[in-house]
């Protein structure tokens, strides 16, 4: 039954009151017992404006897009990115590697440059140029996959134990981060190879240490004993923009750099890298003294941070944010408002973390960006509590509070900074099932959460339903202010469920979808359904796009989905682009304008038994001297109009 509609069933096991409160279904008397009808009464009569063809779901060796739209392949991984060199898969060195686009593409960011009429050498006037022609693609490295780069690996298991120092040497240039001058002409982006703002952040890159935990001795290595410079960022997954024109790069799935037996550490230092996985890693430690925890012990306590740098002057030192405490961060997210404290979301991407938001000391003054600049080195981190009742409240993570003592290990700031994930537990905040993208419509002022999956909850809750959660949900937060606005600061706030991933009519309560449905009676199509959000953007209407990782479990791509957030077709999504095999889709960007929509496609052809000499299929070039490669699609309508109507 392809491209049919499905009614909503509304008997389905999900009627708790918590989800039938939100739903579009649950009508206006319920959602005012809440306080979250004063929010969508506004916007009641609003009628989607996604009049895009649907694609269908596939699993097949190509990318999809709806008709009367283009997808351009803007960067791959090996596109040489200060001169005009091809890319020989076969030959390449770490050197080479150095000053190509990076493996495994995430996060995206557009931050504009005025157009070149009207070139500036001040970052802010570029950023608040909104120019929608021009800008700096800012796009994470998440991790490589080295039995996909390099030909002579016969499976990903040999690749990962075998890795052999040349290898190794190339991957830790193939991580971190790329920034690029790109520019739209005639319809067209084309990458500006002479830019003298392109520039390559990798493992090797020096980075300051800022923050409450900045200058601790459990920082404290042979090469750095006064812990204020790391070399490099790793597991570089989503990460977030500021308005004061800096990007953010979240430092996620680190621990796999790191390898070593733990016994030897104090039993904090054990706990604390067990939690995260550390000494389980990729065999770079054997060549590499500092990812080994035998030989470098405190090296693993410099990862695991938020990342902030200036992609306008690329000679600026990127800093390790440690006010915003140390996980497996997905990315952050601000809401920035003139003359209040800047408030940033973040996820902690693993099963039963926390969802957490940073609350700055300093105030937002839009008319001062160099003030601005110090706003995340200090403030106060949070971890949310989700009642039963829908009701939340934000923890304070602050040294001296219940459990926070010297009593429970906690000697400083610095150690519960360290140690997020234990704190964050002492104090009771929520286990989700794997927090990743946290994001903040700008239209409604209400803030999205995608909790992608967790397969070993085997208790529901009442924020995470779905014991065995194979499909993932998303969560919908609302903070009262004053006068019916938003004040993102409080430390009270509503949830809801905004969604269900999963087929709609599923046999299992586990992956039972449950969306939005329309005044027609009508709700998701059979290719508008997904499973295991992600990542996710909003246009400048609001409507929420949302990228999946983990689809391919229900035999069809991971993709793009878009829904409106509020009015008759909330939570109904309508399917936009489709991955080849294999791959995850990240990092959608809109350029301010909206007319250009950018996606990472990660991972291509990473699939059972595929290979550099053997793979599933060689996306995006089909050239058989090429593997697959991530790389960064750029989608506009052949007409020009906006993305998405
Ligand atoms: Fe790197 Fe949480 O996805
Ligand atoms: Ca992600
Ligand atoms: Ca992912």
């Amino acid at each position: 039954m392809k491209n049919s509609d499905i009614n909503t069933d509304t008997n389905t096991n999900v009627n708790r009151r918590n989800f039938l409160r939100s739903s579009v279904a649950g009508g206006a008397a319920a959602l005012s017992a809440t306080g979250i009808a004063t929010q969508l009464a506004g916007c009641q009569n609003q009628t989607s404006n996604l009049s895009f063809r649907e694609i269908p779901h596939r699993l097949d060796h190509h990318h999809h897009i709806p008709e009367g739209y283009q997808a351009q392949t803007l960067l791959r991984w090996g596109d040489a990115l200060f001169d005009e060199t091809d890319f020989i898969a076969a030959e390449l060195t770490a050197k080479s590697q150095a000053l190509r686009f990076g493996y495994n593409n995430d996060f995206i960011g557009f931050m504009p440059l005025a157009s070149t009429a009207n070139d500036s050498s001040n970052g802010l006037q570029n950023f608040e140029s909104n120019n929608s022609n021009r800008g700096l693609l800012c796009v994470n490295h998440e991790y490589t996959l080295p039995h996909l780069m390099f030909s002579g690996y016969s499976s990903e298991e040999d690749a990962e134990t075998n890795t052999t120092l040349e290898h190794l040497a190339i991957e830790q240039q193939a991580c971190g981060h790329s920034v690029v001058e790109i520019v739209l002409v005639d319809d067209q982006w084309r990458v500006n190879t002479n830019s003298h703002y392109n520039r390559r952040i990798t493992l090797s890159t020096p980075m300051r240490l800022s923050g409450p935990a900045a200058g601790h001795p459990r920082l404290a290595t042979s090469s750095d004993p006064s812990a204020q410079t790391v070399h490099g960022t790793v597991g570089n997954c989503a990460g977030g923009k500021t308005p004061w024109g800096t990007v953010l790069i979240a430092e996620e799935g680190f621990g796999s750099a790191f390898m070593g037996n733990i016994n030897h550490l104090s039993e904090a230092e054990q706990d604390n890298y067990r939690r995260l996985s550390i000494g389980e890693g990729r065999p770079w430690g054997k060549y590499d003294s500092r990812f080994n925890i035998e030989q470098e012990p405190n090296e693993a306590n410099r990862f695991g941070w938020m990342v902030e740098f200036d992609p306008y002057n690329p000679q600026s030192t990127p800093q390790k944010l440690t006010a915003l405490g140390r996980f497996e961060h997905e990315g952050t997210t601000l809401v920035a408002k003139n003359g209040q404290p800047i408030v940033a979301y973040t996820g902690d991407d693993d099963e039963f973390q926390f969802i957490y938001k940073f609350v700055s000391s300093g105030i937002y003054d839009e008319h001062n960006p160099s003030d601005n600049r110090k706003l995340l080195e200090d403030g106060i981190l949070y971890a949310a509590q989700l009642n039963e009742d829908g009701s939340g409240e934000w923890l304070a993570l602050t040294h001296g509070q219940p459990f926070l003592t010297e009593k429970f290990g906690f000697h400083s700031q610095a150690d519960i900074l360290i140690e997020c994930r234990r704190a964050a537990q002492m104090i009771g905040a929520t286990p989700m099932d794997r927090p990743e993208d946290i994001e903040t419509n700008p239209v409604n002022d209400c803030t999205y959460v995608m909790l992608t999956k967790n397969k070993k909850r085997n208790k529901s809750d009442p924020a995470n339903i779905r014991p065995n959660n194979t499909a993932g949900h998303i969560l919908e937060l609302l903070h009262p202010g004053k006068d019916g606005n938003r004040d993102h600061t409080a430390l009270k706030f509503q949830w809801t469920t905004f969604l269900l991933g999963g087929h709609p009519h599923s046999g299992n309560h586990n992956d039972r979808g449950f969306y939005g449905k329309g005044p027609d009676g009508k709700s998701v199509t059979e290719d508008g359904w997904f499973a295991t959000p992600d990542n996710l953007a909003f246009d400048n209407t609001g409507n929420m796009w949302v990228a999946t990782d983990g689809c391919e479990a229900f035999h069809f791509h991971d993709g793009l989905w878009a829904m409106p957030t509020s009015g008759p077709y909330r939570a109904i999504p309508k399917h936009f682009f489709g991955c080849p095999l294999g791959a995850e889709i990240c990092g959608p960007e809109f350029t301010p304008d909206g007319t250009t929509l950018f996606v990472s496609v990660q991972h291509p052809g990473d699939s059972d038994n595929s290979t550099f000499d053997q793979p599933v299929h060689r996306w995006p070039d089909f050239d058989d001297a090429l593997p697959p490669r991530p790389s960064v699609l750029a989608i506009r309508r052949k007409d020009g109009a906006l993305v998405g109507r």
